[in-house]
């Protein structure tokens, strides 16, 4: 089997996706028009021509005015509907989504609005595509420590519901130490925890999230190679990194796929996994990501098995069923 067909038949577990980063210009021109929102573009084209970032800012930027545009539930619903559909098509088996609450409600969406149409949507998925599925909810670390806390609150009545919470958006300037009083709230409340960190931010910003908010896995973290003694701990303790390498080269954290350390990270013993982090803006979900990765890094058979094998390893998922999915990996090889 060639290696672009193994990535096709190979299930996969995606593990760093931001559903409103699944929101593609198409259904946005649709949604804008039902609600009759104004959008600052004439065309899917010119939509498509303004995907062009120098950096995290400057995606973020025209990430949260896309989202301006999700007011009713049956948006959240269409949106998360067509990203399970993209799964569908890779072989995506499960997959645990970030949401971004505060994004919603700080333009006055409420919090039920937004969970119950994406909720709805991935209990859908399940029933109708076999793909199960997690949500984990992330405060947006631009704004305080004290809005996270309410988001918190908010998320109560939704909280069987939620499987953890994570932490996102403009990472340099906002460390991980900055929400240690919400993370280890969240945990005693019975949250799982990650943290995007060591996406633009220095190796400093993976400690942090690991020993003061005590996270499970660490989203992007690609900036650990830079510190012996971290990369030491992470390769021992077999700490996941739900690496994006579409996103690292469209956010120009790498110049080209080429320059990834992926494969070295996973020639070290690390557990990476491959993502698609936000696929309507970087290009491509999860077997884009697989395929160019590959093909920069010249990725084995043996590379594809065993990243597919890390995204069950390092899922939320029951352990029975981890197992069954890890086994049907290796009988792929
Ligand atoms: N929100 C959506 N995508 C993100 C990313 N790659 N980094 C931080 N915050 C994000
Ligand atoms: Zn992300």
């Amino acid at each position: 089997m060639n290696i672009n067909e193994l990535i096709k038949k190979i299930p996969k577990a995606e593990l760093h996706l931001h559903i409103e980063g699944s929101f593609e210009p198409e259904l946005m021109f649709e949604i804008a028009e039902r609600n009759k929102v104004e959008i600052p573009y004439k065309s899917v084209e010119e939509v498509r021509q303004a995907y062009n970032f120098h950096n995290l800012q400057s995606f973020l930027d025209i990430y949260y005015a896309g989202a301006s545009v999700l007011l009713k539930e049956e948006d959240f619903y269409d949106m998360t509907m067509a990203y399970l559909k993209r799964c569908q098509e890779d072989h995506v088996v499960h997959t645990e989504i970030f949401f971004d609450p505060q994004t919603h409600t700080d333009r006055g969406v409420s919090f039920e609005v937004a969970f119950e149409g994406i909720r709805k949507a991935l209990k859908d998925g399940e029933k109708n595509f076999g793909i199960t599925s997690e949500i984990i909810m992330c405060f947006l670390r631009h704004l305080s420590q004290e809005e996270a806390f309410k988001t918190l609150e908010m998320a109560k009545p939704f909280k069987d519901s939620i499987i953890g919470v994570g932490l996102d958006s403009s990472e340099v300037g906002h460390p991980p130490e900055k929400f240690k009083d919400v993370f280890t709230e969240a945990t005693k409340q019975g949250y799982l925890t990650v943290a995007h960190a060591g996406e633009e931010g220095p190796a400093e910003y993976i400690w942090q999230a690991l020993d003061l908010l005590k996270i499970e896995r660490i989203d992007h973290g690609v900036r650990a190679l830079e510190d012996d003694k971290l990369m030491d701990l992470i390769i021992k303790e077999q700490i996941p990194l739900t690496v994006c390498p579409l996103s690292n080269l469209k956010l120009c954290v790498v110049n080209d796929l080429k320059d990834h350390n992926l494969k070295t990270m996973l020639d070290k013993g690390v557990c990476v996994t491959i993502n698609s982090d936000d696929p309507a803006y970087f290009g491509g979900y999860m077997n884009q990501n697989f395929v160019e990765t590959a093909e920069a890094l010249n990725l084995s058979g043996e590379d594809i098995v065993k990243l597919a094998k890390n995204s069950f390893e390092a899922s939320f998922m029951e352990e029975g069923l981890k197992e069954s999915w890890i086994k049907k990996c290796d009988q792929l090889l």
